[in-house]
């Protein structure tokens, strides 16, 4: 048993594509064990991926994902962390295998829909980024 943690990034609430997230993890056997909507400030967003300060990309990203709702839970399941990045795709929906949700649905490198821990280190950090233990069922 694996937790992950993934988000329906700004651009997958506005496309409607929550529930189709939510389904396609459920499909592959993944359990939903917390869930809420929030939006983020800049702020917040930056410290979500301060992995990432010294990329290019830092500011639009953290602009991006500050600017509407997004969707965080905590997945869990056999293998969660890799399944769940088996299931998002690629980060660039160019290179995104056929039937991924990055391949389906998202518009470019950035805006690409949902979010997944790529690590156990980065699910340790990011899972109580966002929820309390009380709160994961
Ligand atoms: P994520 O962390 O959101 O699950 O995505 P990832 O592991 O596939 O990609 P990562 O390298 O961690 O990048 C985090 C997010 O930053 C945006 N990005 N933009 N413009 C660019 O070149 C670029 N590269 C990455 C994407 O939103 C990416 O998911
Ligand atoms: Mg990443």
């Amino acid at each position: 048993m694996e937790r992950t943690l993934s988000i329906v990034k700004p651009d997958g609430v506005k496309k409607n594509v929550v529930g189709e997230v939510i389904s396609r993890f459920e499909k592959k056997e993944l359990k939903i064990s917390a869930l809420k909507m929030l939006l983020l400030s800049k702020e917040e967003a930056q410290r979500f991926y301060v992995v990432h300060k010294e990329r290019p990309f830092y500011g639009s990203l953290t602009h991006f994902m500050s600017e509407g709702p997004i969707v965080v839970m905590v997945v869990s399941g056999e293998n969660a962390i890799a399944k769940v990045r088996e299931i998002m795709g690629a980060t660039n929906p160019k290179d995104a295998a056929p039937g991924t949700i990055r391949a389906d649905f998202a518009s470019d490198i950035e805006r690409n829909i949902v979010h997944g821990s790529d690590s156990q280190q980065s699910a340790a950090y990011e899972i109580p980024f966002f929820f309390s233990s009380l709160e994961i069922l």
